[in-house]
């Protein structure tokens, strides 16, 4: 008899996953409250939000952009990065770690990831750096923190930075310390799908004063604070975000906390069911990360071991009721306007001078082929909910057969 749904086997899991975005009366009050000030724009909500998001993560100043896409591309600018640098970067990512780099002129240069948590390897990163290399951007993947030791003693050494790309670590802590301000600066997205969203929005984090007054001045048409309007000292652009999205945002925040433990609790559920389930690797929690956003949760699968690809098996997940994806896909580099970069306009400053025909990072072409993720707001399920998951995923293994 068949066991699997995806066969007419009965389905594992039957629940109504958590739907995303969560909001109520908190946006809705803050909303209104912009409408009926008037204050559209320089009011009171973004200086709020920026003040309060830099404290939820431990750093000394937060300026907002419009999007994660942007406020990397102001980090970088306002670190002095430009055409003919280079920035190391990991290829199993979001499309905009590597874009924001060229979109400033610089050139990214990939290092592989580790199979342990899927963010940048270090000794990689070591092994990439040139005289050109102006900077490293690890992405704290699905809120895995990046080896900061490690990345920040190579920088030291190098006299180079590190940039974080923090638009999956919203409350991702690392030994005690916020992400986004353990390297120079960091940067965040607020973008529909992540863990607190204004539908587009973004934020630079760091310590450092001047460089939050240049990231400040870039997203602000190159203002500079206390000099007149019509003024304008560097060559920026307008990347402000709204009142009525640092409102949403404002209200957001005070569910976060809450929201990152329950994730947190739940793929701690997770790990513990799948640890030791044939074909099946769980990812490791390196101890130094005090706490993880879990933007997504992430497995891989043997599929050398269960003779079935990934495709297959997350269609058989899906089919017990499970809302798993294959995320990324490919690794960066072998997006179409890397092979192409004399035909895309925008990317021919690159022809020639760089071929990303040859880049090769094997643990992130393996990971493409083997990962499943589930998204952060099924992690916000009841605990029941989530060990029904499990056990669909543990049923998928076991019947593996019958997607041969
Ligand atoms: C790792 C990573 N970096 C950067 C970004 C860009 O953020 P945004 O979509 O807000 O521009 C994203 C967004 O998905 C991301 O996942």
């Amino acid at each position: 008899m068949k066991q699997l749904a995806i066969n007419g086997g009965k389905k594992a899991c039957s629940h109504q996953w958590p739907d995303w975005p969560i909001w109520g009366d908190e946006e809705r009050k803050g909303l209104n409250e912009v409408l009926e000030s008037g204050k559209w724009w320089y009011g009171q909500k973004v200086g709020q939000f920026e003040r309060a998001f830099a404290d939820f993560q431990g750093a000394n100043f937060g300026v907002t952009a419009c999007n994660g896409t942007v406020a990397l591309e102001v980090a970088l600018t306002a670190l002095g990065i430009g055409a003919g640098d280079e920035v190391i970067v990991p290829p199993f990512t979001f499309v905009a770690t590597a874009s924001a780099v060229m979109r400033v002129g610089a050139v990214p240069v990939f290092a592989d990831i580790l199979p342990e948590n899927l963010c940048i390897d270090p000794a990689d990163v070591e092994r990439k750096i040139t005289d050109k290399t102006k900077a490293v951007m690890p992405v704290h993947l699905g809120g895995h923190v990046a080896d900061m030791d490690v990345l920040n003693d190579i920088v030291a050494k190098h006299g180079i930075v590190v940039i974080e790309d923090a638009c999956h670590s919203w409350g991702s802590r690392w030994k005690g310390k916020g992400t986004g301000a353990i390297g120079s600066c960091g940067a965040f997205s607020f973008q529909a799908s992540k863990n607190i969203s204004s539908a587009e929005g973004g934020i630079i984090l760091t310590d450092d004063e001047a460089l939050a007054g240049r990231c400040r001045s870039y997203t602000n048409c190159g203002r500079t604070e206390g000099r007149p309007w019509y003024e304008h000292h560097r060559l920026g652009s307008n990347l402000r975000l709204t009142e009525f999205q640092a409102a949403i945002l404002l209200a957001q925040l005070t569910r976060l906390e809450a929201q990152t433990l329950k994730r947190q609790a739940n793929a701690a559920i997770l790990d513990e069911a799948l640890k030791g389930v044939p074909g099946i690797t769980v990812l490791t929690n390196d101890s130094r990360m005090t706490r993880r956003s879990y933007h997504f949760y992430t497995f891989r699968i043997k599929s050398d071991e269960l003779c079935v690809g990934r495709e297959r098996f997350i269609e058989a997940l899906v089919a017990e009721g499970v809302p798993a994806s294959s995320g990324y896909p490919i690794p960066l580099y072998k997006n179409p306007f890397f092979g192409n970069l004399d035909e895309e306009p925008a990317a021919r400053p690159f022809a020639g001078s760089v071929n990303y025909d040859e880049v090769c990072c094997p643990v992130c072409e393996a990971v493409c082929a083997d990962a499943v993720w589930l998204p952060q707001a099924f992690l916000l399920a009841d605990e029941q909910a989530i060990r029904d998951a499990s056990a669909a995923i543990k049923k998928v293994c076991e019947n593996i057969g019958e997607l041969r």
